[in-house]
């Protein structure tokens, strides 16, 4: 069993003017699929050949770097793509309330987000996370660092500041294409991951060291 990319769930013209075409095409059928490829190839003839993409990124924690990195580099972007959707809307009450009680209000989120994406050295990804006492918190991590393996913590919506995520689009400018990201971020998403959380808190599943694999409903 192959790791397979996954299937855009929009045209690549659909976030426009936010992303280009151009942007979106290279994005993704360059640097996510070079992930995929480049997994495919490490884990060929190993024990991980025929281990789910969630299974690879917890075994091969802290033990095979480069595995571990494609891996997350995958799932990551897999996630990311899911966080857009064209035209974005508003959260709805009840994510609204929910985001009001952990940052204030919406802008102070988008505010924390975007201090976070600039404090960010170099490339990596910004999240919006549901820790495990259950409180919504913004973290950044470096490269492909990603919270369910790094931190043990439920990933609700997460940006891509790695410079080839905007460097056609915005050159240097990732202040700006943040900015721009809220207008396309998938509210609906955001909340399903709230509600899965909800369901089934378990935070020692996401012990990094452990050889635990990721329940269904965490699976993309
Ligand atoms: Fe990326």
């Amino acid at each position: 069993m192959s790791i397979q990319l996954p299937i855009l769930p929009y045209s690549l013209d659909a976030l426009e003017p936010q992303i280009s075409r151009e942007a979106l095409e290279v994005h993704y059928k360059k640097h996510h699929q070079n992930y995929v490829d480049t997994l495919n190839e490490l884990i060929r003839g190993t024990s991980l050949e025929d281990k789910s993409l969630e299974e690879i990124m917890f075994l091969s924690f802290e033990r095979k770097q480069k595995i571990h990195n494609n891996a997350c580099q995958v799932w990551n972007h897999t996630f990311f793509w899911n966080c857009l959707i064209p035209s974005g809307h508003e959260p709805s009450k009840n994510l609204t309330e929910v985001i009001e009680e952990n940052f204030g209000t919406v802008e102070d989120l988008k505010n924390e987000f975007a201090t976070a994406a600039k404090a960010l050295f170099g490339s990596g990804w910004v999240w919006l996370v549901k820790d495990k006492w259950g409180k919504l918190k913004v973290r950044s991590l470096g490269n492909a660092g990603n919270p369910l393996v790094d931190l043990g913590e439920i990933p609700l919506l997460t940006c891509d500041v790695w410079e080839h995520a905007y460097y056609l689009d915005y050159k240097n400018e990732r202040a700006k294409f943040l900015e721009n990201f809220w207008e396309i971020v998938n509210w609906e998403f955001v909340e399903d991951n709230l509600k899965k959380e909800n369901r089934r808190m378990a935070p020692q599943i996401f012990q990094p060291k452990s050889r635990a694999s990721v329940p269904n409903e965490y699976r993309m």
